[in-house]
């Protein structure tokens, strides 16, 4: 586990949207690498269950140093609760709402949410001169990438609403820094995470129907959903199905350590991006195949017509992470699926027993 090189004391960090999904797989991590950490979440994506999963996972000795608060990032005064009692070396920001296809039907709420949500954390961030901060960006903002692997200097383009308030914030970053040089910002580009806690405590648990691939899968596997809709067949790729690159969300979790103790350095790192997948590829059809061999579950399949919006053939370029952040994925999609099924056979209904 990395801790942070050189840091004399304990770093203490805010972690915003802290017990989602991505959020309660770094808090582990952060409590592990001995951080101390708040989460601030309004539950809008989530249950209390995950922040007490996350504390029975580290232990009462380390569980110690989390704390967790019920509150709303467009709600200034929750952010001023917070910082005016805690002194924060860093925030690292998850909150936000994510699902693509209501982002179309109801932009105003996302910009609302993932917008001034922002806006409200960086104004409490400056009052209280907290400037160093990680942001959960997306791949999304390649758009349809014209070449692959996907390069941090690319041209940058949002596809839909979601999208826009990921490019937006990322501008929105850039801007901040620019205009005052001692923010530190690093925009992480995650690819599509997916998996678990090896200890099939903690994971992914969608409200509703999922709408991406790998929690479809898993409800299609303890027998949620009859089975998995593959939506395109025709694509240019060797099974005819689109191509991503899926990366373990531990890996991922541990990006976030790899960030902050860039942040901690003393250099002068403004407001950069950095790419957070694999570097390699896997077709739908693939990994369908790879859950079915770690679960030993049929997944049925219904090939359809492609996804309007969706790309053929997105994965990451983890030079510039491995060079500058010292950080690389660690496992492969054979234990992405093995902990993800861990996870889904230990608590087929997510953190409720029944739904
Ligand atoms: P998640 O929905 O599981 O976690 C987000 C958390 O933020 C939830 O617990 C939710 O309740 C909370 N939240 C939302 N709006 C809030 C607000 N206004 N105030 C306080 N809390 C709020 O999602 P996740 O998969 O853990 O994603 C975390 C971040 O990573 C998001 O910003 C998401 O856009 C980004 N991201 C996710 C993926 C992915 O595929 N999971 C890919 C790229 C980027
Ligand atoms: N897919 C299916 N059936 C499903 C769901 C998905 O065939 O039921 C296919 C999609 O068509 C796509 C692939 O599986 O080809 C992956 O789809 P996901 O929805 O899991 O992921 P995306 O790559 O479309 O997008 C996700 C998030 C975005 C984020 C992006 C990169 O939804 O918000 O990863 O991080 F930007």
């Amino acid at each position: 586990m990395a801790t942070v090189a050189g840091s004399s004391s304990k770093k203490t960090i805010l972690v915003t949207g802290g017990a989602g999904f991505i959020g309660t797989h770094t808090v582990v991590q952060l409590l592990n690498g001995d951080f101390r950490v708040s989460i601030i979440d309004n539950l809008d994506n989530s249950v209390p269950e995950a922040v007490e999963r996350v504390r029975e996972l580290v232990g009462p000795q380390l569980s110690a140093n989390l704390d967790f608060h019920i509150g709303d990032l467009r709600n200034k005064q929750d952010l001023e609760n917070l910082f005016s009692q805690t002194k924060f070396d860093a925030v690292i920001h998850f909150a936000g709402l994510k699902a693509v296809g209501e982002s179309v039907a109801n932009p105003r709420r996302y910009f609302d949410n993932n917008l001034v949500g922002t806006i409200n954390l960086y104004e409490v961030m400056a009052k209280y001169d907290c400037k160093k901060m990680v942001f959960s960006s997306s791949a999304t903002v390649y758009g349809q990438p014209e070449k692959i692997p996907c390069v941090e200097d690319f041209q940058l383009m949002a596809m839909n609403p979601y999208g826009r308030t990921k490019l937006f914030l990322e501008e929105i970053a850039r801007d901040i820094q620019r205009a005052e040089p001692e923010w530190k910002i690093i925009l992480l580009r995650y690819f599509n995470p997916v998996g678990a806690h090896e200890s099939g405590r903690i994971g992914e648990d969608p409200k509703g129907i999922p709408n991406n691939l790998m929690p479809y899968i898993q409800q299609v596997a303890v027998g949620r959903l009859p089975e998995l809709n593959v939506y395109g067949n025709d694509y240019p790729t060797p099974d005819g199905s689109a191509i991503r690159d899926y990366i373990h969300v531990m890996d991922l979790a541990d990006g976030h350590i790899a960030a902050l103790g860039r942040l901690f350095t003393p250099s002068d790192i403004g407001c950069t991006a950095y790419n957070l997948g694999t570097g390699r590829g896997t077709s739908v059809l693939e990994m369908v195949a790879a859950f079915e061999k770690a679960s030993g579950k049929k997944i049925p399949v219904k090939l359809c017509p492609r996804r309007p919006g969706d790309a053929t053939q997105v994965y990451a370029s983890t030079e510039k992470a491995e060079k500058e952040l010292g950080w690389k994925a660690k496992y492969g999609v054979d234990e992405m699926c093995r902990d993800q099924w861990k996870w889904a056979s230990n608590n087929p209904w997510g953190y409720q027993s029944k739904k």
